[in-house]
């Protein structure tokens, strides 16, 4: 069996017991970049452009002729863009499992793909899933910030207001020591295992090709993916995974849904969302620092994003079948079911907004047994 690919996990983050998971086991016959070097991808101008859904603007070509003519493609980057259907053709075995989620759980795969200085900036996903992510090709640093930097990396959404990427290397160690933050250099075959709730960005160093795959998040907080990304509620979702008790979260999720559910107006609910964040946290007696030096006269976030934010927390729109919205809210709830007006509301936001949804593209199917 040829080119196997092994994931060698450098450095899983933190080595405490509150971040464990376990890797997935993939084995690919033949050569995985080659193969990969062959698919169409989407090709942006920044990872801005797919934060804001501008996925529209994006050109396509073969990862080959990005990758190899830098010159040309040189400000460009392939985000994140599923790993192409034709790809599972080489699996020869994948499993994957949680300590969160059980033996085998539903997985996908992102390709990211960039020249030497391109960067991914500060952000965290809202998939509420475990994210290994691995070079094939090429050398790039990755850095982690714990969620409970939020306040301190001026979030815009899901992204910072600074683009910590291109400060000087002196000030992104300093302001790494000072926050809990990782910093880790993957060379090729090295990978590394995080919850993809935490800060990442990324900065190459070389032309690199990096696969992730993102997998066993806890099922109960996918209810809370239906909702706007928020860095409050970003703190809650980590709150309430690193305690595990999922069976004690359930009121304070049920809270959040409800702020933006059953408000009326985006404003009402962005403000009903970070009360409501805020009565949890404070609950769970998280530091409450951020309460503190965010004044409400003064919101740096609806300053700078209030037009993304009335996008985010509208109304839903779109008619969607019965069938469809209770499909939706099968998956969402399958940990547990709340009140039907509830689950409606939230799988309409789903199917409106598009997030939270089951994934679709990229899907790794467990095959073989290890
Ligand atoms: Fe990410």
């Amino acid at each position: 069996m040829a080119g196997i690919i092994d994931v060698a996990i450098k450095r899983t983050i933190g080595t405490n017991s509150q971040i464990f998971g376990y890797a997935p086991d993939l084995s690919y016959d033949g050569d995985l970049a080659d193969k990969l070097l062959d698919c169409s991808v989407g090709i942006s101008n920044d990872y801005y452009e797919i934060f804001s859904g501008a996925e529209q603007l994006n050109s396509r070509l073969r990862l080959r002729s990005f990758l190899y003519n830098p010159d040309i493609y040189a400000k460009q980057v392939c985000a994140e863009h599923p790993a192409p259907s034709d790809f599972l053709s080489g699996l020869v075995s994948f499993s994957c499992r949680s300590n969160d989620s059980g033996p085998h759980v539903p997985a996908f795969a992102l390709l990211h793909a960039g020249h030497k200085d391109s960067i991914a900036p500060l952000h965290f996903d809202w998939d509420m899933n475990w994210a290994i992510n691995f070079n094939l090709f090429g050398r790039k640093v990755m850095t982690f910030f714990p969620p409970a930097a939020a306040w301190l990396l001026v979030p815009v959404i899901n992204t910072s207001g600074f683009c910590y990427p291109r400060l000087a290397e002196s000030e992104k160690i300093a302001l790494a020591e000072s926050l809990g933050g990782i910093r880790v250099e993957l060379g090729p075959g090295e990978g590394v295992q995080f919850p993809s709730l935490w800060w990442h960005s990324a900065e190459y160093l070389d032309t690199t090709l990096s696969l992730s795959i993102r997998f066993g998040g806890p099922d109960w907080l996918r209810p809370l993916a239906t909702l706007p990304r928020h860095w409050r509620l970003q703190r809650v979702a980590w709150a309430i995974w690193k305690r595990g008790r999922k069976h004690d979260s359930y009121p304070a999720i049920e809270a959040c849904l409800r702020s933006v559910c059953m408000s009326e107006g985006w404003l009402a609910r962005y403000n009903a969302l970070a009360a409501e964040c805020d009565a949890v946290l404070a609950g769970l007696d998280e530091e409450p620092g951020y309460g503190a030096l965010w004044s409400a006269p003064f919101n740096a976030e609806l300053a700078c994003a209030a037009e993304a934010l009335q996008s985010l927390y509208a109304d839903p729109s779109g008619e969607y079948m019965e069938d469809e919205i209770r499909g939706v809210a099968d998956y969402i709830f399958s940990a547990r079911r709340f009140a039907r007006p509830l689950e409606t509301a939230a799988a309409t936001r789903a199917l409106s907004f598009r997030q939270g949804l089951p994934p679709k593209r990229g899907l790794l199917s467990p095959v073989g047994s290890r």
